[in-house]
């Protein structure tokens, strides 16, 4: 059988795979494809049980801050204000876009690791709540620009902890081999933050570590609550620099195939809570304010890309390539990270999986893949075919490779759509050609 991996579907009396109450042959009829459909109701339902988990055991002020990186459009923005959520952003461009989506930029949260000056400038014109420094260099720079202004930005430091969070390669972060943040192991983060302890220019609050991303335990979100405090404490010894922020970042693992089993958001939460509160009763500090940025785990299993077939090829005892009217330009998660999905076909979810296939897209590159060793049914040139759980680091990593128009996103409640962002035409292609 084909396997439903993400939440919010259904068939209706037709057969026909819903998301969110809209069928999804329907919606595809209507707006074309390749389209990136998205369950409001999922991401509402993500957002509440992660802050479930930390009303549940966090007992001092936490944030949930949405990372931009996963999705970023004004829309969804919105909706994630209504829930309560604050937002991480790591760009000019995704901070102009969390603004302009309504959020209030003492909400916002401003990472990178190689901020330009102009946009330091516009984080401070914002009134961002913190900006988070990756690096000495940053710390210079935005002391300077600082100084100029005449105001005083409270800021927060990315570190590494030294933790290998067993993922990826490209998406493991919190290693000491990483150019994100500054390293604990070798005295480099309490020489920053103690150099930014001495300016009068800035207000050192909290620190900040993002292990890595997909994870599925809870465990390694302990380690690094307990390595993290553990610098709290050692940090307060020293002039300056009470740090009373700790940012856990994000990466809480998600379904993209039936043999994934992660950790409820509310129990990942709640374990987030009680690893911090654990450790700071042990350590003898006050708790902390708690701030947590999941991304993935908040959209990614609210999305489906549906998409139509174009061609299948059936090379014998080799493989079989099903060519869809997308590709790398809207998904290239298999292209990079060599990313597994699970396929279902929409018109036909209860047909049984005849084939396993690969399922490839129409660029041109060979590595052009959405995904391989796919369980398919029979499918044909004019078939739709839908790809599960892409509701994160698809839109916002898409390309307009081969001059491809990026696809719309629309998104479902309760059976009602709405268009959130329209099909590029062949114009934007042109936008910015002079
Ligand atoms: N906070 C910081 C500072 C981050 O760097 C990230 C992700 C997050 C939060 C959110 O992590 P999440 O909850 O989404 O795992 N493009 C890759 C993922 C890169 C993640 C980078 N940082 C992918 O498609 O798998």
């Amino acid at each position: 059988m084909q396997k439903i991996v993400m939440q919010g579907l259904g068939q209706n009396s037709a057969g026909h795979l819903t998301v969110g109450g809209a069928s999804v042959p329907e919606l595809a009829k209507h707006y074309g494809t390749p389209l990136y459909i998205l369950d409001e109701g999922v991401i509402r339902r993500n957002c509440r049980e992660i802050l479930s988990g930390l009303r549940e055991g966090y007992k001092a002020p936490f944030t949930v801050a949405f990372a931009s990186k996963a999705l970023c459009f004004t829309r969804l923005y919105g909706l994630l204000r209504e829930e309560g959520m604050g937002a991480d952003v790591v760009s000019g461009g995704e901070l102009y876009t969390a603004l302009k989506g309504g959020f209030r930029p003492s909400d916002i949260f401003f990472h990178g690791n190689n901020k330009t000056a102009a946009e330091l400038e516009y984080a401070l014109d914002a009134g961002v709540r913190r900006i988070v420094v990756d690096n000495a260099e940053e710390l210079e720079l935005l002391s300077a620009i600082a100084a100029r202004r005449g105001a005083v930005p409270e800021i927060s430091f990315r570190i590494k902890p030294g933790i290998d969070a067993h993922t990826h390669e490209f998406i493991a972060t919190g290693k000491i081999d990483s150019k994100f943040g500054l390293a604990l192991e070798t005295g480099e983060a309490a020489e920053v933050i103690a150099r930014a302890a001495s300016l009068k220019t800035l207000r050192v609050v909290g620190i900040h570590c993002h292990i890595g991303s997909q994870i599925f335990g809870t465990e390694p979100f302990e380690h690094a609550a307990k390595v993290m405090l553990t610098f709290m404490r050692d940090m307060r010894e020293k002039p300056g620099a009470p740090l009373n922020e700790l940012n856990l970042g994000g990466g809480f693992g998600i379904r993209y195939l039936p043999s994934h089993d992660p950790v409820t958001l509310a129990d990942m939460s709640l374990k987030c809570a009680e690893s911090v509160t654990a450790a700071a009763n042990e350590l003898g500090l006050p708790l902390p304010e708690l701030v947590l940025e999941p991304g993935r785990s908040i959209t990614g299993p609210a999305g489906l890309t549906v998409y139509t077939v174009g061609s299948v090829k059936k090379i014998p005892d080799v493989n079989t390539y099903v060519a869809v009217d997308g590709g790398m330009t809207d998904n290239p998660r298999c292209a990079l990270y060599g990313a597994y999905y699970e396929p279902i076909a929409p018109e036909r979810p209860d047909a049984p999986v005849t084939q396993t296939a690969v399922i490839a897209g129409r660029c041109c590159e060979s590595g052009d893949v959405i995904t391989r060793e796919a369980p398919l049914c029979d499918v044909r040139a004019g078939d739709l075919l839908a790809v599960q759980a892409t509701g994160a680091y698809n839109y916002s990593m898409a390309s307009n490779y081969n001059r491809l128009p990026r696809p719309p996103i629309v998104m479902v409640r309760d059976g009602a759509v709405r268009l959130a962002v329209r099909r590029e035409t062949y114009g934007d292609l042109l936008a910015c050609d002079q």
